[in-house]
């Protein structure tokens, strides 16, 4: 894994949209993996930019995203669906229909997650994954365990995530438990991985992900396993590694 210390917030988001800036011109018909969460939104932010100052086009791009929150409607504020249209559909020349989220609204949860599957693999694979990373270590919604799951599926949210998560909803209960996710193997078979870590919070879950083990208890480390993974990442998400005097191995 290839890591990059960032300056800042806005250097990481910086950093990573020129990633996908530089592949979008190499591939214009590029398949994107996208990820929802506070950390991609100055990626999307600087991506926009881009395109409003007309460096970029996104007509022939194609997107798929690791998950969504199951069940809810598209329409709902809090979906991740809602949550791409605002960042980005809605505000580069993206064509709706070549963007892709799991149907959190599907009557038959793994008939659906077969059919994204099978989507992904039609479109010819991801060209280029973008992950954020849970604190407890879980990448999309595999979340850390006895065992994880190869392929799209609806899991169970961890106290954890569900704990993370409800800063977005008015009410305790109106916070989802269950959600459709790429698995892990999904994930790993992106042909190039880019993960974005910013502050404290996820110290720890970085500090397990670099620790050189994969572990279930930690899904992000399975990335050790992927040749191209690329972390752009500030001090303060390195600073457990910095604490027990890990640095060097970076
Ligand atoms: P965050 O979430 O970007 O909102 O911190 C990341 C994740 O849980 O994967």
């Amino acid at each position: 894994m290839r890591v990059f210390v960032c300056k800042d917030y806005e250097d990481i988001s910086g950093r990573a949209s020129e990633e996908i800036a530089a592949l979008i011109r190499e591939k214009p018909t590029c398949v994107l993996g996208l990820a929802t969460g506070s950390t991609p939104e100055g990626m999307y932010r600087k991506l926009c930019e881009c395109y409003q100052a007309g460096e970029l086009d996104f007509s022939g791009v194609r997107t798929v995203n690791l998950d969504e929150y199951y069940p809810i409607s598209p329409e709902n504020p809090q979906s991740y669906h809602s949550f791409m249209n605002r960042v980005l559909f809605e505000r580069v020349n993206i064509r709706r229909e070549q963007t892709y989220l799991p149907d959190g609204m599907a009557a038959d949860a793994n008939a659906a997650c077969l059919d994204y599957e099978r989507m992904i693999r039609e479109l010819g694979g991801i060209d280029l994954q973008v992950l954020g990373i849970g604190q407890n270590g879980h990448i999309g919604f595999n979340e850390p365990g006895e065992s994880l799951i190869p392929l799209t599926h609806k899991t169970a949210l961890s106290e954890n995530t569900v704990n993370a998560n409800a800063r977005f909803f008015q009410h305790m209960e109106d916070v989802p438990r269950y959600a459709l996710t790429m698995g892990m193997k999904t994930i790993l078979s992106a042909r190039r991985i880019l993960v974005l870590a910013n502050g404290k919070s996820k110290a720890s879950a970085v500090a397990a992900m670099l620790s050189g083990r994969v572990t279930t208890s930690c899904p992000a480390s399975f990335l050790n396993l992927h040749d191209d993974v690329t972390l752009f990442c500030d001090r303060d998400a390195l600073s457990a590694m910095e604490t027990s005097g890990d640095k060097e191995t970076l």
